[in-house]
């Protein structure tokens, strides 16, 4: 067999389930050849099945998120970039980020916050054990990274998740390749506030990062860190007022009521496995931590992007917000539990529809 594919690739390219995959071997719909414990398809029958094998359905839309296209039959989508595409004020695009990008229109997001596979760290989900290399990996990223730089505004900021838990050197390279492709703008430092991955040989890691890229060297990006002011406590705001070289009492007290600048060392906890806004995503972020980013780096009825989209954290911090969004997401069941999460957000959003 040349050019063979496991299910979990099959899966990938045709953007299903394993279990749909093994599913449409067993009908006979897929041929495929056992070998071991491995089930292997020829990459011409998957590409060919892309093609043939798919029903285009309409676009259901409820709670205000419309999602794209799922092929109720065979639990399939079809995403299409044969035009660009105008986005609604909520929307969930089912499908593989880079068919889905290339049909969004250009210069349109204020902000795109990317949570992507992180490379082989969660290594029971498929999503994140698809490439074969961290090079391959890190043509997948330019090739997303491209097409987000593409449709975000000229003052508008990319945030980009990852981390160095189990010694992926790949993040250190992903965040040099794209210093050179976009404009290193900063690195937030999200501490989660407990540890995670034992380790005995080091320290154990306790934080992730977030790469924020601009457009250009001379972009001014919309930014406004008043909007995430913290509050001081009590004691703090006493005890500065004690001081004899503020003459201005009255001045010094409405300051220090504003609150302090937030630092871009971000210090929330990670949801913990029995959180009540755990919803059944491993790496659900938690979604202060996004409201945090969307409040400074957008206004409202702002457009916000995120390209993996998972249990819907970005939507609902949008929503919440009264931002638009679109996110796109490649599971099914993924898009599910956010339908469902969205659909208890009661969003009053403050900005006309046009
Ligand atoms: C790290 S998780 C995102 C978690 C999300 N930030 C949250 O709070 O739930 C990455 C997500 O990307 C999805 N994914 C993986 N490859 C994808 C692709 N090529 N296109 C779109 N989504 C993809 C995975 O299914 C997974 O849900």
């Amino acid at each position: 067999m040349e050019n063979v594919l496991t299910t979990g690739a099959a899966a990938l390219i045709l953007g299903v389930s394993q279990a749909r995959i093994r599913k449409l071997i067993k009908e006979g719909r897929l041929p495929s050849e056992k070998r071991g414990r491995d089930l292997l398809l020829q990459e011409t029958d998957v590409q060919v099945f892309a093609k043939h094998g798919r029903k285009k359905i309409g676009r259901p839309t409820d709670n205000g998120c419309s999602c794209a296209m799922v092929a109720e039959d065979e639990g399939m989508y079809q995403t299409s970039n044969e035009s660009i595409q105008t986005i609604g004020n909520g929307e969930i695009r089912l499908g593989d980020a880079l068919n889905v990008l290339p049909s969004l229109p250009s210069n349109q997001f204020q902000m795109i916050i990317a949570d992507p596979p992180y490379f082989q760290v969660l290594l029971e989900e498929q999503w994140d054990n698809t490439w074969h290399s961290s090079d391959e990996y890190l043509n997948w990223t330019l090739d997303w990274v491209r097409e987000c730089k593409r449709v975000l505004k000229q003052d508008g900021l990319l945030y980009i998740f990852g981390q160095l838990g189990k010694r992926e050197h790949v993040w250190l390279h992903t965040c040099s390749m794209l210093a050179k492709e976009m404009q290193f703008h900063d690195m937030i430092i999200w501490d989660r506030a407990v540890g995670y991955n034992e380790r005995y040989d080091s320290f154990t890691p306790q934080y992730e990062m977030i790469l924020v890229l601009r457009q250009t060297a001379n972009a001014k990006p919309y930014f406004d860190k008043d909007a995430v002011r913290l509050p001081y406590d009590e004691d703090k705001i006493q005890s500065y007022l004690r001081d004899k070289r503020y003459k201005d009492k009255d001045a010094r007290e409405r300051h220090l009521r504003k609150g302090k600048y937030a630092t871009n060392i971000v210090r929330i906890p990670s949801l913990k496995g029995s959180s009540k806004e755990k919803i059944g995503h491993p790496s659900q972020k938690p979604i202060t931590l996004i409201n945090q980013l969307i409040s400074a780096s957008t206004r409202k009825g702002d457009y916000v992007l995120d390209p993996f989209l998972g249990s819907g954290t970005t939507a609902a911090a949008a929503q919440e917000l009264g931002r638009r969004w679109l996110g796109i997401e490649s599971h099914p069941d993924y898009v599910k539990i956010t339908r469902k999460r969205l659909s208890d957000i009661i969003a009053i959003p403050e900005f006309s529809l046009d």
